[in-house]
């Protein structure tokens, strides 16, 4: 069968393979809202331009009316032989309606439509993620507050560094969700204006209104060429890069997730909510949503390069390249959105084992930096001796197999004279945390004021 919708210089239908390459039903039907919300704002602007009839325009949209109650009613049969959601749509009115829906598509194309319906649900999308990467951040600050003081070993190289806070550790990951949504948000406010009325490529001789569809749809202001309008897909890309990126973020937790459970290390408990068991090892309990959340990071990494390959050979303006744009970034946006329930899931379920934190976070000569920089405050000395100096009384203890709270005094002091009894009070690690108190720094009265703060801000956000 020929499509009736451009059937007219084709005396038969694509082969069948044409058909199965060329169709993208099964992934643009998603798009039906935004779809018909565009072909009502684009039927009352025809009519009120005079362009097609009141009474032409009332039959269209109740027409595209009833079509919606039908696709949400599971009663809508979609034809792969149609295509896509447009020419699904069009056709449907046209049976339900008749001769009036043929004029629907007057003054635009398939070309600003899809490109207006993507980013319509583009935008509907970012207000979600941006939704639940808050609600991360709720969740992470909460957790924060409650662990500000609760001390483990913070790493470099995965060699324990210095003594650090839980709740510093989780508040980094609620700086960074916020800058993911400030990716996202700037990529919504580019996104926000409309192709619609652009046509195939080069705008119309019909009389639009393109201000008023933009409005209607709630868009700032109509694409000022047509040509770009048609074309472009940065807001897929920005979207994808914005994703792609909160996607890494979400796997590094994930990662620290997996170790940090790990009986091995053993610094936190997931409940059964979050982890699953072995079918042959009965003493297993698995991270496997962490697991997937770090695997999932890979495919939305993956939408991301495969949307700027498609891009980056294409010429002006339209290209059926750019029906490939939907499958990888509805996947991943949709991976990013599970991803992120199961994170903010785990943070809030996740128990931290404070004890052995703790033992942690003085083991490895941690607090050799406290010590340097006591030598520094107290004896007046130039950081780098201090260092040189430290570093010989770690090697000491290394040797004696004494941890540096543990060094007799008169040891130190044939390394270095000066010592006094007074040096022990920074060698803990409770006294390192709270230490350390510099803007930024992980002090628990600094982690609380910052769980406070981020707290509020996100009430403040929601009303
Ligand atoms: N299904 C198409 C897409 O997603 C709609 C636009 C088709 N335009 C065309 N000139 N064939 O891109």
């Amino acid at each position: 069968m020929s499509n009736t919708m451009w059937g007219g210089r084709f005396a038969s239908g694509p082969g069948v393979v044409m058909e199965e390459i060329n169709t993208s039903i099964d992934i643009d039907r998603h798009l039906y809202r935004q779809d018909i919300a565009a072909s009502k704002a684009h039927a009352a602007m025809l009519a009120k331009q005079g362009i097609i009839t009141a009474d032409d325009a009332r039959k269209i949209t109740d027409g595209l009316d009833a079509i919606l109650s039908e696709i949400e009613a599971g009663k809508f049969s979609f034809k792969r032989a149609l295509e896509d959601i447009h020419m699904n749509v069009e056709s449907r009115l046209a049976e339900l309606i008749g001769d009036p829906a043929g004029r629907l598509h007057t003054a635009r194309s398939r070309n600003d439509q899809v490109a207006t319906d993507f980013r319509l649900w583009m935008r509907e999308e970012i207000d979600r993620i941006d939704a639940a990467l808050a609600t991360f951040q709720r969740t992470l600050a909460e957790k924060a507050l409650e662990h500000a003081g609760t001390v483990m070993p913070g790493l470099t190289h995965l060699q324990p560094a210095q003594p650090i806070t839980f709740g510093h550790h989780l508040l980094a990951y609620v700086e960074m969700a916020a800058r993911d949504r400030g990716r996202f948000a700037d990529a919504r406010r580019r996104l926000n204006e409309s192709p619609l009325g652009a046509c195939a490529l080069a705008g119309t001789s019909f009389p639009v209104d393109r201000d008023a569809t933009a409005q209607a749809l709630g868009f700032d202001r109509p694409m000022a060429n047509s040509l770009d309008a048609v074309s472009d897909r940065d807001f897929v890309m920005e979207t994808l890069a914005a994703a792609a990126i909160t996607a890494v973020h979400l796997s590094r937790l994930a990662d620290e997730i997996v170790v940090w459970s790990s009986p091995l290390v053993g610094f936190i408990k997931l409940s059964d909510a979050f982890t699953t068991g072995s079918s042959i090892m009965p003493q297993k309990r698995n991270p496997d949503a962490a697991e997937l959340v770090r695997a999932k990071s890979g495919r939305i990494i993956g939408a991301l390069d495969a949307m700027l390959i498609v891009m980056k050979g294409l010429p002006l303006a339209y290209a059926k390249d750019l029906q490939e744009d939907k499958p990888g970034t509805m996947d991943a946006l949709a991976a990013l959105s599970l991803a992120l329930a199961a994170m903010t899931g785990m943070i809030a379920d996740l128990t931290p084992d404070a004890g052995r934190m703790k033992k942690a976070a003085g083991a490895g000569y941690a607090a050799a930096t406290d010590l340097a920089d006591w030598l520094v405050r107290t004896l007046g000395l130039p950081f780098r001796q201090a260092h040189r100096i430290t570093g010989r009384i770690v090697a000491a203890a290394e040797q004696a197999g004494l941890p540096l709270h543990r060094m007799p005094l008169a040891r130190l002091r044939e390394i270095e004279p000066r010592i006094g009894e007074d040096v022990f009070s920074v060698l803990s690690v409770d006294r390192s945390v709270r230490s350390r108190t510099s803007f930024g720094g992980t002090a628990p009265k600094n982690v609380r004021a910052q769980a406070r703060k981020w707290l509020r801000r996100l009430a403040a956000e929601k009303s």
